[in-house]
C-alpha cells in the first residue's frame, strides 16, 4: 500500500468514555487477577494466560507492562547456518535440477536443460501453477504453441533454456512492493513474472496454496521454472543471434523474507524451537549470487494497512485495537518460554495472533538473511523515501541491479507513474488508528527499530519513534 500515512490525529469523541470504563474494569480484573496469581503456583499461572488471553480486559497500563516486557526480553541472537548437504538431504530434486554454473554469457542465471519427457505432449499440462490460476494457465496455453520453437539441438538431444531469477523483491507486504514491480517492469531489460507473487519459496514448494492453509501437493521446482520461459525465450534468441543477453528476471513474492510457516508441516516438530532451515538458505545454495530487495515502512503503519487490507468483517479502530493488545499478550507469552526468534519463527503463534505483529519486527528477518547473503546483495529501502521521490529509489534499483542508463523518457514514464495499490476508499472511511494503539506499537517495535537502524547503518529506519515518558516509568503494580 502506498504512502497511506494515517495522520495521528487525536480521536477524542471515542476515546473518553471507553477509556474510563475501560479502566475501571481493568482495575478489577487486574486485582483479581493478581490475586489469582499469588495462589496459584507458577505452572498455573501461565495456565491462566494460556486459558484467557482474550476475557483479560486489562488497563492500559498493564498493556503497557506486555509491551515493557517485552522489550526487557529482545535478543538478537546469531543463528545456526545449515551445512548445504543437509539442504541437499532435504530437496534432493531442486538440487539436481539447477546446475552449479549458469551461462556466462546470459546476465540472468540460466542454464540448457535437456528435455525430458515426449515433445508432443502439452509441456505446461501438468503444471500446478496452471491448474490454479487462470492467468498462468492462459499463459501458457501461448507458451505451448511456441514450445518447439524454443528446443535446441545439442549432441542429438533436445534441450531448453531454463532461467531461475536474477533478483527478488522479497519484502514486505503492505510496504510498497507492487509500486515497486510496475514501476521496475517499465525498464526495458527487466521482463518480471505474471502474477507478480508466486510465493513458491515460502509457500507453493511446500504445497502451501494459501496463507494459513494446510499443505497440499507441493508444486515441485520445474513448475516454478515454467513461469521464467518468456524469459527463456528472449535469452535464447540472443542467443541465437550470437549476442549475449543483458535482459534480467525477478520476482516479488512479498512472503519470501519473513514467511518461514511452513517448515513445520514439512520437517516435523521434532527440531527444535526454532526452523532449522530458511527460504534463504535454499536460494543462497542454488544461487549464491542473488540480488534482494526489501521494502519497508514504519512498522506500526505497516500493520495497520495490513489489518485493513487483509482484515474481513468487523473493521474499526477499536477491533483494530484489541486485536492489538490481544496479540501483543500471545507474543509476550511466548516469549516467557521461549527466545526471540522460535517466537518470531512460531507458526502456530503465528496464526493464532489475529493481527501479522511479525512480519514488522524486519530485523529480526534482516539478520537471517544476511547470515548467508553479503550485505552488498540485500538492498533495503523505506516506502517513505521511495513514495516522497520514486524517481531517486527507482535509479537506487536500477544501479543495484546494474541496468543501463535509461533514455529521458522512458526515465520520465517510470517517474511520472501514478503509486499503485493504494488504500481502498472503503477503508480510508475508518480513519487512523487509536492514539493508544500508536502508542503501544511504537514502544513495542522500537527495539527492533533501534537494532534496524544500527545493521543498516541509517538512522531513518528508527521512524522517529517518540515514546512517551509515561512509557518509561517504572512499572509498580506488587
Ligand atoms: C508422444 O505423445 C504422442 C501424443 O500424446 C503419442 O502419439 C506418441 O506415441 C508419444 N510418443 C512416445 C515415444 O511416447
Ligand atoms: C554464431 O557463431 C557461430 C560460431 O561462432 C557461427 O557458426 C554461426 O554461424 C553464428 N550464427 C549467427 C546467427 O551469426
Ligand atoms: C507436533 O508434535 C505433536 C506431538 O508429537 C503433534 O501432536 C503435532 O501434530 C505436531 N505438529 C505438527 C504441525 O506437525
Ligand atoms: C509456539 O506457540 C504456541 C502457541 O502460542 C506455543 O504453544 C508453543 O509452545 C510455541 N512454540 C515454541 C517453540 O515457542
Ligand atoms: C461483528 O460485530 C458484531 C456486533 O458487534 C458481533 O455480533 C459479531 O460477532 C462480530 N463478528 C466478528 C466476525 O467478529
Amino acid at each position: 500500500m502506498m504512502c497511506e500515512f494515517v495522520s495521528s490525529a487525536v480521536d477524542l469523541k471515542h476515546r473518553s468514555s471507553c477509556i474510563q470504563c475501560s479502566k475501571v474494569c481493568g482495575f478489577i480484573l487486574l486485582l483479581v487477577f493478581i490475586t489469582a496469581s499469588y495462589m496459584l503456583s507458577s505452572e498455573r499461572k501461565t495456565l491462566l494466560f494460556a486459558l484467557y488471553p482474550l476475557e483479560e480486559d486489562l488497563s492500559e497500563d498493564a498493556l503497557r507492562d506486555v509491551v515493557r516486557s517485552i522489550a526487557a526480553k529482545v535478543r538478537f541472537r546469531a543463528r545456526r547456518v545449515p551445512d548445504v548437504s543437509e539442504l541437499i538431504r532435504l530437496e534432493e530434486h531442486m538440487f539436481s535440477v539447477v546446475p552449479q554454473h549458469f551461462l556466462p554469457e546470459v546476465k540472468n542465471p540460466c542454464w540448457f536443460e535437456e528435455l525430458r519427457g515426449n515433445v508432443s505432449t502439452d509441456p505446461y499440462g501438468s503444471n500446478l501453477f496452471g491448474r490454479s490460476f487462470r492467468q498462468i494457465q492462459l499463459i501458457f496455453e501461448q507458451l505451448s504453441g511456441s514450445f518447439r520453437q524454443r528446443l535446441t539441438r545439442h549432441d542429438g538431444k533436445l534441450q531448453r533454456l531454463r532461467c531461475l531469477p536474477y533478483f527478488y523483491i522479497i519484502g514486505q507486504p503492505k510496504c510498497g512492493t507492487t509500486d515497486l514491480y510496475e514501476r521496475l517492469r517499465l525498464h526495458p531489460d527487466v521482463r518480471l513474472t505474471l502474477p507478480k507473487e508466486p510465493h513458491w519459496w515460502t509457500r507453493k514448494r511446500l504445497g502451501i496454496i494459501r496463507s494459513g492453509e494446510r499443505p497440499h501437493t507441493r508444486f515441485p521446482l520445474d513448475h516454478y521454472l515454467d513461469l521464467f520461459d518468456p524469459v527463456a525465450f528472449q535469452v535464447l534468441q540472443s542467443l541465437l543471434g550470437n549476442s549475449s543477453s543483458s535482459i534480467i528476471t525477478g520476482e516479488a513474492s512479498a512472503s519470501t523474507m519473513w514467511d518461514n510457516n511452513g517448515w513445520l508441516y514439512l520437517h516435523g516438530n521434532s527440531t527444535g524451537a526454532e526452523p532449522p532451515w530458511l527460504v534463504q538458505d535454499f536460494i543462497g545454495a542454488l544461487q549464491p549470487e542473488a540480488r534482494f530487495i526489501a521494502v519497508l515502512r514504519d512498522p506500526v503503519e505497516r500493520l495497520y494497512s495490513d489489518y485493513l487490507y487483509f482484515g474481513t468483517s468487523n473493521k474499526s479502530a477499536l477491533d483494530f485495537h484489541q486485536k492489538v493488545c490481544e496479540s501483543l499478550r500471545m507474543f509476550e507469552g511466548c516469549l516467557r518460554d521461549a527466545g526471540l526468534r522460535a517466537c518470531v519463527y512460531n507458526g502456530t503463534l503465528n496464526h493464532a495472533m489475529s493481527v501479522r505483529l511479525q512480519v514488522g519486527l524486519y530485523v529480526v528477518f534482516l539478520l537471517d538473511w544476511l547470515s548467508v547473503f553479503s550485505r552488498d546483495q540485500l538492498l533495503v529501502l523505506r516506502l517513505e523515501d521511495h513514495a516522497s521521490n520514486p524517481a531517486l529509489s527507482m535509479n537506487r534499483i536500477f544501479r543495484f541491479l546494474r541496468l543501463g542508463a535509461l533514455s529521458d523518457h522512458r526515465q520520465r514514464q517510470i517517474s511520472k507513474r501514478p503509486a499503485s495499490n493504494t488504500r481502498r476508499a472503503s477503508d480510508r472511511d475508518l480513519g487512523p488508528m487509536r492514539p493508544v494503539t500508536r502508542e503501544l506499537l511504537t514502544v513495542f517495535y522500537s527495539p527492533f527499530n533501534q537494532k534496524l537502524a544500527e545493521v543498516l547503518r541509517d538512522e531513518t529506519f528508527t521512524w522517529d519513534t517518540h515514546i512517551t515518558s509515561r512509557l518509561r516509568e517504572p512499572v509498580d503494580h506488587s
